[in-house]
């Protein structure tokens, strides 16, 4: 059996993150592993057994860790957070795309609240800290006809990462929070603050819909107004990030002045 170099008392448990917790729902059932293949895999086939809102998966380690667009996400024994949290909203179909936004405010809030660092926000789904990303957000949701039945957010945070412990091809594009906060970063506590975030936008957004969740997340956009690369498949644009639609596309304004829509692809900031 493999042998990790991380001390027993740093493993996150569930009885760890629930002592510090301060929420109604969130992480009051959580499952907690050593090693899994994803735990957004986990979650959804939990939540399609009827787990409870507010659920959660959390994983020392994933063995195929899964990015947007099919991509694979690095998910290193003991050096991050990797987890997914159930949410069974009362909404239409048409909001599960922003629960991306409500995430990625969520857990930068909870990054300022505990380590006062200023995190960026990238479109759609990355969180940046000096330019370089270090968390990544995967939301997946299931219907039950034009209403949401149950969405998995699973998020990805580098922490515990020095440079050597990315591979080399990140180097220039992954950060973690111990490069920038000095002192040790205790996760099951960050764990909580991130909870208690996302619980209040959780209840925002049922409450009021996700206009000032959007709003949030446009201040805190770092390319909003700038000029952008966005690349999807084979195609490429040119132009400036005019626009957080509300429906969580991005609108860029093309250098002749047209406007286009885009759902999907990857922001390159000029
Ligand atoms: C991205 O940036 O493309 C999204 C990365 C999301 C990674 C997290 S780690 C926990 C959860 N389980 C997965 O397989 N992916 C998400």
């Amino acid at each position: 059996m493999k042998s990790y170099n991380i001390p027993v008392a740093d493993l996150i448990t569930a009885d760890k993150v629930q002592a510090q917790l301060h929420t109604k729902i969130i992480g009051h059932k959580i499952h907690a592993f050593r090693s899994v293949r994803s735990t957004n895999d986990v979650a959804r086939k939990l939540a399609s057994e009827g787990a409870p809102d507010g659920t959660v998966v959390i994983a020392e380690k994933q063995t195929a860790g899964r990015g947007r667009l099919g991509r694979r996400w690095e998910s290193e024994f003991g050096k991050g957070l990797w987890f997914s949290v159930i949410l069974r909203p009362d909404l239409s179909s048409a909001n599960a795309g922003l629960f991306t936004f409500l995430a990625g405010i969520s857990v930068a809030d909870a990054l300022f609240n505990r380590y006062k660092i200023k995190a960026g926000l990238k479109w759609p789904n990355d969180i940046l800290i000096q330019r370089k990303k270090v968390c990544g957000i995967l939301s997946e949701a299931e219907f039950d006809g034009n209403k949401i039945n149950f969405i998995v957010l699973g998020i990805g945070i580098n922490v515990k990462h020095s440079l050597q412990h990315f591979p080399t091809m990140l180097h220039e594009q992954a950060i973690s929070i111990s490069m920038i906060h000095k002192q040790p970063v205790n996760r099951a506590k960050l764990l909580a603050e991130i909870f208690s975030r996302l619980e209040s936008n959780y209840f925002r957004s049922q409450n009021e819909g996700f206009k000032g969740i959007l709003a949030d997340w446009r201040l805190k956009c770092q390319h909003l107004g700038k000029s952008v690369k966005v690349v999807h498949s084979s195609t490429e644009i040119e132009g400036i990030f005019d626009a957080l639609a509300d429906d969580g596309s991005a609108i860029i304004k093309l250098y002749d002045g047209r406007r286009k829509r885009i759902i999907a692809g990857d922001i390159i900031h000029l």
